[in-house]
């Protein structure tokens, strides 16, 4: 009869290959979405444990009289909980507007770079290995936004260095662009998600004022977005409800540090790999930047 507990191959590593198969599927990080406190976790299981003890070791207090403090909490460094019970630090509207402070204070890109990287406000950070801020010329007319960098991005620090990054590389490449001689890359988010999840809507409000200002300093002719996510980010408005089937292809403009910049979303690498049937659609787009670049900024007569 056949069994359930198929024997294993002599030198087998089931484990090894169990995480193989995790890290394959993408499930590299082992990290819930919210952060926990495992210390705050322990601290309180310990007071509680303090508080059984020596509720059961104290006597009778008579009605009426002020409760004497446990023996084992004598001395204790017994800390309230946050109002809410949480354990996890919850951005807050500061956080934002912390965020806003600093990003306006940087007169340069390489001021805005030290001061993302001294950023403690997003907790994206705290799981990620690199702060992902840019690749290419700053000095390009060409800046392309995509949404958060993925894992080969987080170990590299630079965005767009993956699969997808190939690809965008290719499709520069068949514009006759270089992502070093006539492009600068960026990303909405910074720090790199867990597992790759989609960024929070408060993780995204954190990191705006931040590519908001680089969009400023870079100061590009056009922008093109890369998937949906950087333009509703980026652009509010109508664009927060349209997919990106009705987005791509269509001039929009984002109005940031008193200029508005001609924008222009497409689709997002990642997805033209899995959807090579829209690469044809990808290509009108970058054609159309290039038309537009080459052309003073304009668009030529049809
Ligand atoms: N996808 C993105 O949106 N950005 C990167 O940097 C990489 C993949």
């Amino acid at each position: 009869m056949p069994s359930d507990q198929t024997p294993l191959p002599p030198g087998f590593d089931a484990a090894a290959t169990l995480l193989e198969w995790y890290a394959a599927m993408g499930v590299d990080v082992t990290l819930a979405d919210a952060p926990l406190d495992r210390f705050e976790e322990s601290a309180k299981a310990r007071e509680a444990a303090e508080s059984r003890a020596a509720r059961r070791q104290a006597p009778a207090v008579p009605r009426g009289a002020a409760p004497a403090m446990a023996p084992a909490l004598q001395g204790a460094d017994v800390r309230p909980l946050s109002p809410q019970g949480q354990t996890a630090q919850v951005p807050t509207e500061a956080t934002v507007m912390q965020a806003r402070e600093a990003a306006q204070s940087a007169k340069t890109l390489d001021e805005l770079k030290a001061l993302i990287q001294a950023f403690d406000g997003c907790n994206l950070k705290l799981t990620a290995k690199n702060t992902v801020f840019a690749d290419g010329n700053p000095a390009a007319k060409l800046m392309l936004i995509g949404e958060a960098p993925g894992r080969d991005e987080d170990i590299e620090g630079r965005p767009f260095v993956g699969r997808s990054g190939q690809l965008l590389d290719r499709m520069l490449h068949a514009i006759g662009y270089g992502r070093n001689e006539n492009a600068y890359i960026a990303n909405v988010i910074y720090w790199r998600p867990p597992g790759n999840r989609d960024p929070s809507d408060v993780e995204v409000a954190i990191c705006r004022p931040f590519i908001l200002r680089q969009i400023e300093l870079v100061d590009p002719e056009l922008i093109v977005f890369l998937g949906a996510q950087p333009a509703k980010a980026l652009l509010g408005g109508d664009a927060i409800k349209q997919g990106i089937n009705k987005l791509r292809g269509r001039w929009c403009e984002l109005e940031t540090g008193g200029k508005r910049f001609k924008a222009l979303p497409t689709f997002h690498p990642a997805y033209l790999l899995r959807t090579p049937i829209k690469k044809r659609e990808a290509w009108r787009d970058f054609l159309t930047a290039k038309v537009f670049l080459e052309n003073g900024g304009m668009l030529p007569p049809t």
